[in-house]
Parts: structure tokens; sequence; C-alpha cells
């Protein structure tokens, strides 16, 4: 069995169907904080904090578990500013609780999803797992800390790791029964496609002078369905007796915050209403991924991370989210 904690979430819905498509049993344990049950496409379902020692020992303790996927996070990067304790104690402390509660039941393998955001201010691109980790915001430096302790548990411990290092999420299941639902919504695909859709008065497009092609910010977007693809190759990969490292996740190729406008307008046949504001804090201009350790290492290629794709599976799910709130399945 693999336990997914953090399973409700956008990625982690996403790697539960992977897993159970790929026939594995799976117990999520998700305490619904901002993950939601009713998107869950099967599995055990345990409600519960991942910083409850208790529930993990009998969790641990009563399963034949095989492997660790860790998803459970905040995730705003501005949140963590304003409020960084709840970021460490949510992101950081409980993935101790976790990883002290595998150490003591013999569970050796773990897959966590770490971040782009450990980098920093890019140094050099694309950026490669040995760029320097200095984080600028508590987001990324609690995700840092986590990388941290698994090098050390390790070494230690025998806990084998890899984190998954995910540039921009992006996209939704290509059948349109899962994806993205932040609240508040803070990205910009989502929040694009529904200022076409007319949803929102319009896109805050946030700085149009930074020194790129046409002014605006670069992200390298990677597909949802891909990065769970890359988990299911994280296990086979530490169960071959791979070790411990850090892999990125994107699709190698950055698109400006202008070109993901014009794919909204392609893909939705409706222009983006657009509201420009001066640069949001702590954005850098360009993040592009250099992916092939992840490819060479894990056997892992991005297949639906094409921006076109990725904007038309979001669109689907952004009007079949609406359908299914609105009783309509
Ligand atoms: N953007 C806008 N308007 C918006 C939202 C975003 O112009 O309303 C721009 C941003 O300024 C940025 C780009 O769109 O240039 C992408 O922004 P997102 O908020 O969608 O994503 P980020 O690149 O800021 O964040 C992603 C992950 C974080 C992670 C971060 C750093 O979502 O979890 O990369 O790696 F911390």
């Amino acid at each position: 069995m693999i336990l997914v904690v953090g399973g409700c979430g956008y990625v982690g819905t996403h790697v539960v169907k992977a897993l159970l498509t790929a026939g594995h049993q799976v117990t999520v344990l998700d305490d619904l904080s901002s993950g939601q049950a009713e998107l869950l496409p099967g599995g055990e379902l345990v409600l519960g904090d991942m910083g409850d020692r208790a529930l993990l020992d009998e969790l641990l303790g009563s399963r034949r578990v095989r492997g660790v996927v860790h998803l459970a996070s905040l995730l705003n990067v501005a949140e963590s500013v304003a409020d960084p304790a709840r970021y460490y104690r949510s992101n950081t402390s409980k993935s101790l609780t976790l990883l002290e509660a595998m150490v003591a039941h013999g569970v050796q393998s773990l897959v966590f999803s770490s971040s782009a955001a450990v980098y920093g201010e890019p140094v050099g691109l694309p950026i490669g797992e040995h760029h320097p980790c200095r984080p600028i915001n508590p987001y990324g430096a609690s995700k840092w800390m986590v990388e941290r302790m698994l090098q050390d548990f390790s070494s230690a411990y025998g806990l084998a790791s890899v984190s998954l290092r995910y540039f921009n999420a992006a996209g939704a299941d290509p059948q349109g029964h899962m994806g993205e639902c932040h609240e508040p919504e803070t990205h910009l695909i989502p929040l694009a496609i529904q200022a076409a859709l007319g949803r929102r008065p319009a896109l805050v497009r946030y700085g149009r002078d930074y020194a790129t092609e046409d002014g605006t910010c670069i992200r390298d977007f990677v597909h949802v369905e891909d990065l769970a693809a890359a988990h299911l190759k994280a296990l086979d990969y530490l169960w071959r007796g791979g070790e411990s490292a850090a892999f990125n996740l994107g699709s190698g190729r950055g698109y400006s915050v202008q070109e993901v406008l014009d794919s909204v307008r392609r893909v939705t046949g409706c222009a983006v209403p657009v509201r420009d504001a001066p640069r949001r804090e702590g954005d850098p201009a360009r993040l592009e991924a250099d992916i092939g350790l992840a490819q060479r290492e894990l056997g892992w290629l991005p297949r639906r991370s094409e921006l076109d794709t990725i904007v038309r599976d979001a669109w689907r799910w952004e009007i079949r989210r609406r359908e299914v709130r609105q009783g309509r399945p």
C-alpha cells in the first residue's frame, strides 16, 4: 500500500489517480484544510493531521506501507511572508513528525513534493539541481528545510527519498474530473481563464517592464498529469535502490505571462481582459528548469506540458467545476 499524505489536493488527487491506474492500493491521509474529498478518485481516505503522531503510528503500524508520497503543504508565497510561523509549523515541523514516524515503523521510501521556490533568485538559466538553494520567502524555506532533513535522515537512518522540485504546476485531468481549486486562487492560468470566461473582471498583469522579450515574466509550466507520473517513477527509482536525490520537474521551456494570455485567447476563443499593475514583490523575471536529471535518472518525460494543452485541460476543468458546484455533474 502507498500512503499519500495530502492526497486530496490539486497534485495529490492526480497522484492518487495515477497510483490506482497502475494497480497500487492507496490510503490517503488529509485534513481537508485545502483539499477536497469529493475530488479523490478512489482509495481509502483517513481524515487527520500529518502532525498527529499517534494517528501516524496507528496508520503505519496497522498497514503494510511500501512507500509514502508527501504532498501536504500550504503553498501561498505571500501568505508565508505575512505568517511564517504557520508555514514552518505546517510544512516543516509536521513533516518532521512524519519522517520520525516513518523511521520508527521502518518505512524507507518517501517521495516529497518540493518546489522550485527552494532556489530563490536564479543565478543562471536553465536552473539545474546544483543551482544554489537560497529561498527568498518562508514558503521556499519551509520546503528547503524538509529537503535538508531528508538528506540527513537518509545518511543517518537509511530513509531513502526523492524530492520533486515542481516549477509551475498547471492544467487539469484531461477527463475533466479533477483540477485546481485553490481558495483564494493566486495562479496565473486559472485566473486568466476565469477572466476570459467573465468570471472575474480582469486578469491583473504584474509587471510589463521585465528584461524579457515582451516585458512580462517567464515561467516553466508543467502539466499536473506529468507531475503525477513523475511520483510513480520516483517510487520505482527508490524501490530499485536509487540514492536519495532531488529532481526538477518542469517542461524545460518557459512561456511569458503574455504568451499564456495569448494561449487562453486561442483556446477559449475569448480575449482575456487585462489590468496592468506594478511588479509583484519577489517575482523573478525568468524561471526555466533543466529537466535532464529527471529524464536520465527517473526515465521521466513531460508528455502533456505543451502550453495550449495545459490551458485546454485547465479550461475544460474550469467549466466542469462550475457545473459540479451547481449540481450538474
Ligand atoms: N501573474 C500575474 N497575475 C496574476 C497571477 C500571476 O501577472 O494574477 C504572474 C506572476 O507575476 C508571475 C506569473 O504570472 O510572473 C506566474 O505566477 P503564479 O502565481 O501563477 O506562479 P509563481 O511562478 O509565482 O509560483 C510558482 C508556484 C509557487 C512557487 C513559485 C516559485 O505556484 O508555489 O512558483 O517557484 F513557490
